[in-house]
């Protein structure tokens, strides 16, 4: 088996936890993004699976933290759980919101999840785990660069729940090697990580598309020709987010990927000002 190659994240690389919370609740009742029932039901198809998702990736990393020697790493790894455990917080509170006002039925969504991470806790090892976790977060990285490299697949998205969608994709971005670097230091295989990305992905989709298709039968949009069409078009054509994120899904079957190959540090960099800009100025709309 070939030894994987060291870590490569920037050695300036900071980051924490940021305290945040959104008004969302209104816009959550409606179609936010577009108008589109599909696009909406894509977004919050995804937010449903963060809590419990995010559970499992926090468990799996810290599972390993007195593993590892590097201090940059063991500051990371106490940052990556914070920032995890925050967005855990905040996709709670959208998806009970969401679920009270639209009449869906949160527990139908997390039931199976739940029962896969219960059965991964007990028949998978810790390495494995570790794995499935890289997988994912090399997932959540790729689509977050697109989203806010491109801005395009958020544009007509409902302000306050897109500034949600940002803030998460920002801090994806900051903590996306962190779960790598541990799986190194501790000596993952490569095989493993690719194997667990093709699983990953493969339950990534079951999952998005499941929650997506009961989304659009409690709406009565599930037969809508029209809906289909318009959510066709997003995730494969204009702006065709899924058909953008495929090299950079390949990629990581390279054996020498690390996710710091893209170094998309500018993208944090330009968010932080346009914060401190925003906040500045008084706030309009919603
Ligand atoms: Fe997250
Ligand atoms: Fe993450």
């Amino acid at each position: 088996m070939p030894a994987l190659l060291q870590r490569r994240t920037p050695k300036d690389l900071r980051f924490s936890a940021r305290r945040k919370s959104f008004d969302i609740k209104n816009a959550l009742a409606t179609d936010w993004h577009s108008d589109s029932a599909f696009i909406t039901a894509w977004f919050n198809s995804m937010s449903l699976l963060f809590p419990l998702g995010e559970k499992f990736f926090i468990d799996s990393v810290a599972y390993f933290k007195d593993q590892v020697d590097d201090q940059q790493l063991a500051t990371e790894i106490a940052a990556f759980r914070a920032q995890e455990a925050m967005h855990r917080i905040e996709h709670q509170k959208y998806n009970e919101s969401l679920c009270s006002q639209r009449g869906y039925n949160l527990e139908r969504f997390e039931k199976k999840l739940r029962q896969r991470m219960a059965w991964a806790q007990k028949k998978l090892t810790p390495r494995r785990r570790l794995a499935g976790t890289v997988a994912s977060e090399h997932l959540t990285a790729i689509m977050a660069h697109d989203m806010l490299s491109r801005k395009d697949s958020i544009t007509g998205a409902n302000p306050a729940i897109s500034e949600l969608w940002i803030w998460h994709g920002i801090e994806e971005t900051e903590h996306k090697a962190v779960a790598f670097d541990v799986y190194v230091a501790i000596g993952g295989t490569e095989f493993e990580r690719r194997r667990a990305l093709i699983v990953g992905t493969f339950f990534f989709f079951k999952d998005v598309m499941r929650n997506l298709i009961i989304i659009l039968h409690t709406d009565r949009k599930l037969w809508s020709i029209r809906e289909w069409f318009s959510g066709f078009k997003f995730l494969f054509v204009k702006p065709g987010v899924l058909r953008r994120v495929a090299s950079d899904w390949l990629s990581f079957l390279r054996s020498d990927f690390h996710p710091w190959q893209i170094d998309n540090r500018d993208l944090i960099y330009k968010w932080e000002i346009d914060q401190k800009t925003s906040t500045k100025q008084p706030k309009t709309g919603h």
